[in-house]
């Protein structure tokens, strides 16, 4: 069966139980920079299962476009992807568990055909937080399967939640007996030696996790996903994705044009090159920060892959083609913006090409001054990859053909340092337009953080940044919540602020890792999961956030706290415009 007949079915099978088919979110969230991608398919119904009404009605299922990027250097082996298709149905308050699992176990064995006995469930354990889930269990004995093949495990492997806060749960896994001989007498669901593979994950978000630890959503939720690849290639018998008609007829075309046989780099060419045009056709473009520098990564380790197999650069394009042929009926965009995507991945490649050149000439200026020395010093490694975005393990390359090794250990210290710098840079362009730092916009950056606070202690946890702009004229500030403030919130969020402003609190800041920072309840915005140090401002004792500063020392003269303006900015997320008056 093809990936886009199990969509389909999939579709179908839902809307036969009245689930509204909604569209793929674009790859690119909308209005959240706390994410890069979206991850998975519920991330775009965040405000929804926090209890907003959603206008398609309490059951939808659709199929959505996700990136998870913390694995890319796993991709080459037999399943990590960067790119995939997740297939979702949800419940906003309408089914629960009996009803969601009937329908899983239906969809499976029926529609799919999985025969029944290759089917193996987990559900949670039970812990100080929530209750073992014995309703899960008795659901799957309801619809057949036997007690012997229902596991529990605890929330590392039963308790689903997209980052640190948010909506979350415990959740029942399905999992596909491959067949394969089991690795010893433990082997369970949960073991990853390849015999069990999960294919489905019910999440039962009636929970909503934040600082102070879980409290109960309005409504009791259902949040599934099913991945796409993987479905396919057990559908299909094959041992791995790329085995899959989805990549089928470029790993061939790789196949024919490589010069060099290396199965994990074909892998490699083949999904970041789906992944860029993906990312591409849906408005991303490579740069040096965030989303743009993931797609740059993308592309540029795709590249490095194709010169390792010694295939002509200038095959790129037909390489695209061939994607877009083959993808184009699961994703119509693609065809639509085939020449942008061609475009933007080939301006990248030549791009990367120059910098490969010039780098490589400086390479060999440094070389000829290292002369009778069998060790290129870390300085040399970083400048190449900071002012040359020359990548440490093409150095490395070329330095064991000379005979030589890079000193690994210093290029990652000097990284390392260079990525806490560009980190803070982020931390700050995401509290938004500090380039220009004066009293009146410092003033301004420190009055969003006691609005954030204040907004969370009048409106609840679940308030969460989403933007923030400051000029030397006000503040704006964007923040998930799902209704119009009332004039009393406004008024109370008014009074919180000034409150702290008048009892002239000390402003402090605290460099510590970015765990402990998590841990010490700061808020703030988890975008670089990669710095190690962070810093933390502290507003007397009102209010905690990472960020990159500056802010003012004490909040007594930054002036009378007014909010102008309290409106939508998109679904779910509101927008309030304030202003910082000089009595
Ligand atoms: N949100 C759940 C997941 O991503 C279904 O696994």
């Amino acid at each position: 069966m093809k990936a886009i007949e199990i969509r389909n079915k999939y579709l179908e099978f839902f809307k036969k139980y009245n689930h509204t088919v909604i569209p793929s979110a674009p790859l690119i969230p909308e209005n959240d920079p706390s994410v890069l991608f979206n991850t998975a398919g519920m991330q775009p119904l965040v405000p929804y299962l926090l209890g907003e009404t959603h206008p398609a009605g309490t059951r939808l299922c659709d199929y959505q476009k996700c990136v998870r990027t913390n694995d890319i250097e796993e991709v080459g082996d037999n399943r990590h992807l960067t790119y995939f298709e997740m297939l979702g149905n949800w419940s906003l308050g309408d089914y629960f568990k009996d009803e969601s699992i009937a329908m899983s176990y239906e969809f499976l064995t029926k529609e799919l055909n999985i025969p029944a006995e290759k089917l193996s469930v987990t559900c949670f354990a039970g812990d100080e937080d929530c209750p073992r889930d014995t309703v899960s269990a008795e659901a799957w004995k309801k619809v057949g399967i036997p007690e012997e093949r229902i596991y529990f495990y605890g929330k590392d492997d039963n308790w689903w939640i997209a980052g640190e806060e948010g909506p979350c749960g415990p959740d029942t896994e399905m999992f596909y007996d491959t067949g394969k001989p089991a690795c010893g007498p433990n082997c369970e669901p949960s073991c990853d030696c390849g015999k069990y593979v999960e294919i489905w994950n019910n999440v039962f978000m009636e929970y909503f996790k934040d600082k102070n630890g879980y409290r109960k959503l309005k409504n009791k939720n259902v949040d599934t996903g099913l991945g796409l690849e993987r479905m396919a290639m057990l559908m299909q018998g094959v041992e791995t994705p790329f085995d899959t008609e989805l990549f089928k007829p470029i790993m061939d075309k790789l196949s024919e044009l490589q010069k060099i046989d290396n199965i994990e780099s074909r892998r490699i060419i083949a999904e970041h090159l789906r992944s860029s045009m993906m990312i591409t056709c849906d408005g991303g473009r490579p740069s040096n920060v965030d989303r743009g520098y993931i797609l740059r990564r993308l592309i540029r380790r795709m590249i490095r892959h194709m010169n390792k197999l010694q295939i002509d650069l200038n095959e790129l394009s037909t390489l695209i083609d061939i994607n877009v042929d083959n993808l184009k009926e699961m994703y119509p965009e693609l065809e639509k913006n085939r020449k942008d995507i061609k475009d933007v991945i080939l301006a990248e490649k030549d791009k990367f090409v120059k910098t490969l050149n010039h780098g490589e000439k400086e390479f060999e200026k440094q070389i000829k001054k290292l002369e009778g020395t069998k060790v290129v010093p870390g300085n040399i490694v970083f400048r190449l990859y900071d002012t040359y975005g020359f990548p440490p393990e093409v150095t490395k390359e070329l330095a064991t053909e000379n005979g030589m090794e890079i000193d690994m250990q210093e290029f990652e210290k000097l990284f390392k340092e260079h990525q806490e710098k560009s980190r803070q840079g982020s931390a700050q362009k995401f509290k938004g337009g500090l380039a220009e730092q004066t009293e009146t916009t410092i003033a301004y950056h420190t009055a969003t953080h006691l609005l954030h606070e204040a907004l969370r202690e009048i409106l609840g946890e679940h308030v969460k940044q989403r933007g923030s702009n400051i000029t030397e004229e006000r503040l704006r500030f964007d923040f998930s919540h799902p209704q119009k403030m009332t004039p009393e919130e406004i008024k109370a969020v008014e009074d919180l602020v000034n409150e702290q402003i008048q009892k002239d609190l000390k402003v402090t800041c605290e460099e510590m890792d970015y765990e402990e920072a998590k841990n010490s309840g700061a808020i703030g915005l988890f975008t670089d999961k990669y710095g190690d140090r962070v810093k933390v401002y502290t507003i007397g004792d009102f209010s905690k956030e990472i960020c990159g500063g500056p802010h003012v020392t004490h909040t007594g003269n930054m002036g009378r706290f007014k909010i102008k303006k309290e409106q939508a900015s998109s679904s779910g997320i509101r927008r309030i415009k304030a202003v910082l008056i000089k009595d």
